[in-house]
């Protein structure tokens, strides 16, 4: 099939690679003249495991091709996904100003019936929106489907070749047809394609944004209810996972989530239920914990330190608000290092991938190491913000010689608690004694 791809970001390079990979012609449209230079050239954009050879292989195959010019890019498709940002706007709202432009500009340039699709998180009404403004000057049929992106950056391309469920919202049996022939060879192992009206298509993705954040934020007031009670969240964890109405993913308490997707969903679900005057009480919980949870550790390292961090030095091990990506928006650690800074103390950090991103938010505010023991040189203590498996097992005897102080503070719980006593280290984690 023709699909063309309109936004390269995140979402928008994934679907298009991917898509391309399993045989179609794509063609990826966005404004940004520079990165179209770039990834023509072959030169990927963003860090996502897996994806860069695909990309490659499929440039190579000339199956997966890039412009600025939205005519040129929709020619022909007979499927375009609109995967462009939604920022939220200043009332948590996500703004939708970037796909109302494109859906209008896509009216007069439409040939032949083709399926546009909603792929960008956007919220309960936009399929109407988008349909509206494309019939603004459109001279042949066309269908607005919603069909939200389920992905998790580090595991981007195994989500989109094998996704649990597709879920497609249109009432269309033209659209559902072409969806149908699109996603077949992803739906091999039977999973399934799963058909709704757009609005319940929209609302599925904020659901279940919404409903991954309430997990883990219910986890972690579990966590600090443990440390009160003389409990361990990682037995509770096993204990409650093993039932499968819980499950067992989903349930690692630590500082807090972040990311580009669940802050700015949950938010903007509170929004929209603010606009149809439904009190969503969890949701404004979920956010104001989850806030908290961020710096949850920051007490106890002012008090291993008498209050005071002037003059300290901390060694911050992770950036990234996950592993396997260098993305750092709404990431723990900014929010720790800001606290650990306005504290008086200074900051030696380290990442494998998101150094430079940090480096372009805060410059040379605070020391970007080579490698996890250079961070350490000259520390006071060690915080852990991100759990990179190379954090996991590290040269304890190697740490303790250089660091200052034999005491991590760890927000992710990377460590068994008897081994760190063997080893003598003071040991704080979340939700597990001290
Ligand atoms: C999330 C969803 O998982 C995807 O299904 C969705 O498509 C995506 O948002 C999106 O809307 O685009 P992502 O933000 O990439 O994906 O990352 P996750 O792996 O879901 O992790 C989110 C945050 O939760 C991270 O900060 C992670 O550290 C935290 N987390 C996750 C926990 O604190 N505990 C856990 O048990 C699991």
């Amino acid at each position: 099939m023709k699909v063309a791809v309109v936004g390269t970001g995140y979402v928008g390079l994934v679907t298009g690679t991917c898509f391309a990979e399993t045989g179609n012609s794509v063609t990826c449209v966005d404004i940004d003249a520079e990165k179209v230079k770039s990834l023509q050239n072959g030169k990927i954009t963003i860090y996502e495991p897996g994806l860069e050879a695909i990309f490659k292989h499929n440039i190579a195959q000339n199956r997966l091709k890039f412009t600025t010019n939205l005519a040129e890019g929709i020619k022909d498709a007979q499927v375009i996904f609109l995967a462009l940002p939604t920022p939220p706007g200043e009332d948590g709202s996500a703004d939708l100003k970037y796909i109302l432009k494109v859906a209008e500009d896509l009216g007069p340039l439409l040939e032949n019936y083709a399926v546009i699709v909603d792929k960008s998180t956007v919220p309960v009404g936009t399929a109407e929106l988008v349909r509206e403004r494309v019939a603004r000057a459109a001279t042949v049929d066309f269908d607005v489907v919603s069909n939200p992106e389920f992905l998790r950056e580090g595991v981007a391309v195994e989500d989109f070749m094998k996704p649990e469920r597709v879920v497609i919202g249109t009432k269309s049996d033209k659209a559902k047809k072409v969806m149908d022939k699109l996603y077949a060879p992803l739906l091999r192992q039977g999973n399934p394609m799963i058909y709704m009206e757009e609005r319940s298509a929209e609302m599925t993705k904020y659901a279940a944004n919404a409903f991954l954040a309430t997990k883990i934020t219910f986890m972690n007031e579990i966590a600090n209810l443990c440390e009160l009670a003389g409990a361990n969240v990682d037995d509770v964890r096993r204990g409650i996972g093993s039932d499968s109405r819980i499950g067992k993913r989903f349930l690692f308490a630590g500082i807090g989530y972040g990311g580009s997707c669940f802050p700015k969903d949950v938010q903007a679900l509170a929004k929209t239920s603010a606009d149809f005057n439904y009190d969503f009480k969890i949701l404004e919980s979920v956010m104001e914990v989850n806030y908290l949870q961020k710096t949850k550790l920051m007490p106890n390292i002012k008090q291993y330190f008498d209050g005071n961090l002037a003059g300290k030095t901390v060694a911050v091990w992770g950036l990234a608000f996950k592993p396997y990506t260098d993305d750092i928006r709404e990431a723990p650690a900014l929010e720790n290092i800001k606290a650990l800074t306005e504290a008086g103390a200074k900051v030696r950090a380290y990442d494998p991938e998101a150094m430079d991103n940090v480096r372009k938010l805060l410059g040379n505010s605070i020391y970007f190491a080579k490698d996890l023991y250079d961070a350490l040189e000259g520390a006071d203590a060690l915080l852990i913000v991100t759990e990179w498996p190379e954090f996991r097992t590290p040269d304890f005897e190697r740490i303790e010689t250089i660091l200052k102080n034999k005491v991590i503070f760890d927000g992710r719980n990377l460590f068994e608690l008897e081994q760190m006593q063997e080893l003598g280290f003071t040991y704080h984690s979340i939700g597990r004694p001290a």
